[in-house]
């Protein structure tokens, strides 16, 4: 493995690392060296994925949260600083995005999609900002989307919003965060498939979507990861407040 992508003592917290996306971040840490805490609304199948890598000698462990609810997740953020000590990257990846068009959303639609894929990205990163002090660097990662920075989808005015409030977050929290070394970036999936597409439409449409994509097909979770991880490596210790398209070229057209 190269040296820059050896996470060996670090400890990586990942939201939504269940299944989808933060699975494939989960793996991709631990399968790294890093010690991981999945962080989950589900907590069989977060304590699965665990025992799995855990059985190929990874250090991961599962706890559940419900990331809407603020006191929650500073808890679990301080529990993991109880018991672990250190947190050196922090993850959000979990994402609420029931498909809804703009007519009929609800007040408490819109609060749970800002408080999951937003407001929990403050909390976080709040809470886990004392160990970043003390360790003198930390590196926050964000899942974002093209949905809502670049492009709209129907039936997502919410969660476009929250995404880019997401992008809004990522630069504005690495400039404040700078100065302790702590460096924010995000991660802008375009088409990933993941157990979430089923939410947009069904088989068919994601063949119809796949053949759309520049580079002709879905992006898998690991297309998300192999960017997590960059970003979170020694290799990008010079970029702060930036997110990364990995869509397969999805939003490059002009017409
Ligand atoms: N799949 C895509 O095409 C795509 C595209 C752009 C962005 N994204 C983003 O990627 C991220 C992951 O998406 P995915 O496709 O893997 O979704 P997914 O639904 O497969 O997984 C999301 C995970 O988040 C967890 N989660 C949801 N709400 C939670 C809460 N309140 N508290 C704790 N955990 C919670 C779920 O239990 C699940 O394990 C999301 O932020 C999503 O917005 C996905």
């Amino acid at each position: 493995m190269p040296e820059d992508l050896d996470f060996s003592g670090r400890t990586v917290l990942v939201t939504g690392g269940a299944q989808g996306i933060g699975r494939a971040i989960v793996e991709a840490f631990a399968l790294r060296g890093a010690h991981v805490v999945i962080a989950d609304l589900q907590l069989p199948q977060a304590q699965a994925l665990a025992d799995e890598l855990s059985g190929q000698a990874c250090q991961v462990e599962a706890v559940c949260v419900d990331l809407a609810d603020t006191t929650a997740v500073f808890e679990r953020v301080q529990d993991l600083e109880q018991r672990l000590g250190r947190l050196d990257i922090l993850v959000h990846n979990a994402g609420y995005f029931p498909l809804t068009p703009f007519a009929e959303i609800t007040p408490a639609i819109l609060e749970r999609t800002l408080a999951v894929n937003l407001s929990a990205l403050f909390w976080l990163t709040q809470a886990a900002l004392p160990m970043f002090r003390r360790q003198g660097q930390g590196c926050v990662l964000a899942t974002s989307s093209v949905t809502g920075p670049r492009v709209a989808y129907p039936g997502l005015s919410h969660y476009a919003a929250s995404k880019a409030g997401v992008n809004g977050f990522i630069r504005n929290a690495a400039l404040e965060l700078a100065g302790y070394n702590v460096r924010v970036n995000g991660v802008e999936p375009g088409m990933i498939a993941t157990p979430a597409m089923g939410n947009l439409g069904n088989e068919q449409l994601n063949e119809t979507i796949a053949t759309r994509v520049p580079l002709g097909r879905l992006g898998k979770p690991a297309d998300i990861a192999g960017a997590m991880l960059f970003l979170a490596s020694d290799l990008a210790t010079y970029i702060t407040g930036q997110t990364l398209v990995v869509d397969g070229g999805s939003t490059l057209r002009e017409v």
